[in-house]
């Protein structure tokens, strides 16, 4: 028998903002922003999610400024992109639906070439060896300084702003998969002896210091999200409890909701996706530095982990016995019952990754009633297109003519 979803399509308010509905498009680092434009294409992948449903649509990942990028072709919050991100959002809003940007610093998970970042050591929690900057040819990292941390919090709560100003409804800082706030929070990267470090509530303190003083900023105005990783996924990484003591720490600063993530982008990639990426890729990305960086990630990740849904409902029900504010689970929704399980462990919200790209009009299809699978494989094919020429996309639903024309899209401004 078909699930009842009508309770799905219940608004819901996260801080300021009201959800038509409980559904996310989750962050899917799309591209689709050569040398940094935000193009026509990214603008139309953000609509076309609005009009299939979603209530929110997350733009991954928008840098707080050039060097908080991991690659060169990504959006950043600067203002001479306000523009075409304020296209963006337009597009999204005409069709009834809510646009997040998901707002990050890459720390010393950079990619960078030398030329592209002021610094020649990038920021991190703690300094010495870079393993994520073989690729770049960047050995080392900074440990950051309280001048360097108040420069930071400053740059997050300016690139909020100009989520603002460029019409996003939410934003949401990334606290997972090892970028730079997760660099605080995770026990594999932040081996600090200063109030900074040890003990999970004081790895958890620049993080929520960032979050406080986004709340003071935008707070009023916009939904602020955090999404974290309850595990880092791997040995000698943030555990359970730690994801459950991270939601406490959030709530207790007033955090309008928290999406629980796993996994760690170079340790434990298949924690992220609760499965492995591809060994034998079709389509081999045609970035260098991303082949190269799936190879390394393959180093890391040598026990295939075979997909199924709802990989994270265990542990994300952890967290839901902790804390009262608004959670989203994330992690292999696929079906219609898998909606209806969500809802029942006491989630209010849920983002969605993969079954979207696969498919923008899914929930639509829900709401009517018209599907209850959603005819994603879970392949992991689309997390090697990010840096395609047409941008993250389902390999099953793209041919080569669709590829050329997205390919096209990406390369003309939003706005123009
Ligand atoms: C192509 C692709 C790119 C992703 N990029 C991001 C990203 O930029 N930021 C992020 O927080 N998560 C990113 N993710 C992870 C998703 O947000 C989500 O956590 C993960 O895919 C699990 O959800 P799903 O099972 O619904 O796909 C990406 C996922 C995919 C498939
Ligand atoms: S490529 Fe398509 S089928 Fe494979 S995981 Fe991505 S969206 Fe799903």
């Amino acid at each position: 028998m078909a699930e009842d979803l009508s309770r799905a399509f219940e608004p819901f308010k996260v801080g300021p903002l009201t959800l038509r509905n409980r559904f996310i498009k989750a962050a899917t680092n799309e591209g689709m922003c050569k040398k940094g434009i935000v193009s026509k294409g990214l603008a139309e992948h953000h609509r076309a999610v609005a009009a299939g449903g979603a209530a929110l649509t997350t733009v991954a990942y928008c840098a707080t400024s050039m060097d908080g990028r991991t690659f060169v072709d990504q959006a950043v919050l600067s203002r001479e992109n306000v523009a075409d991100l304020r296209a963006l959002t337009d597009g999204v809003h005409s069709e009834g639906g809510a646009a997040c940007a998901q707002v990050t610093h890459a720390g010393c998970f950079t990619f960078l070439p030398q030329e592209e970042l002021a610094t020649s050591r990038p920021l991190s929690a703690s300094g010495g060896f870079n393993k994520v900057g073989i690729l770049s040819r960047r050995f080392t990292k900074k440990r950051m300084n309280r001048d360097e941390m108040s420069a930071m919090v400053d740059e997050f709560v300016s690139a909020c702003r100009l989520a603002k100003e460029c019409g996003f409804d939410a934003v949401e800082l990334h606290m997972g998969h090892g970028y730079l706030l997760s660099q605080f929070v995770s026990r594999l990267y932040n081996h600090r002896r200063d109030a900074y470090g040890g003990k999970i509530e004081k790895r958890m303190k620049f993080p929520v210091e960032v979050l406080s003083r986004v709340l003071d900023a935008v707070g009023k105005d916009l939904a602020v999200v955090v999404k974290y990783s309850v595990t880092d996924g791997t040995r000698g990484g943030n555990t359970v409890e730690d994801g459950v003591e991270i939601a406490r720490a959030l709530e207790a600063a007033g955090a309008h909701m928290a999406v629980l993530s796993n996994g760690m982008n170079v340790e434990s990639v298949s924690g992220i996706f609760g499965s492995s990426l591809p060994s034998e890729v079709r389509k081999p990305p045609e970035n260098f530095i991303i082949r190269l960086g799936m190879r390394m990630q393959k180093i890391t990740d040598f026990v295939p982990v075979e997909f199924s849904e709802l990989y994270l409902l265990e542990n994300s029900k952890r967290v839901r016995a902790a804390v009262d504010m608004p959670l989203c689970y994330i992690g292999g929704i696929q079906s219609s019952a898998n909606v209806g399980a969500v809802l029942d462990a006491g989630f209010e919200t849920m983002a969605m990754g993969r079954a979207l790209v696969h498919d923008p009009s899914l929930i639509n299809q829900w709401r009517d009633g018209t599907a209850e699978q959603s005819k994603c494989t879970a392949c992991n094919h689309c997390v090697t297109m990010m840096y395609a020429p047409a941008g993250t996309a389902c390999i099953l639903q793209q041919d080569e003519a669709a590829a050329k024309e997205a390919a096209r899209l990406n390369l003309i401004p939003a706005s123009g």
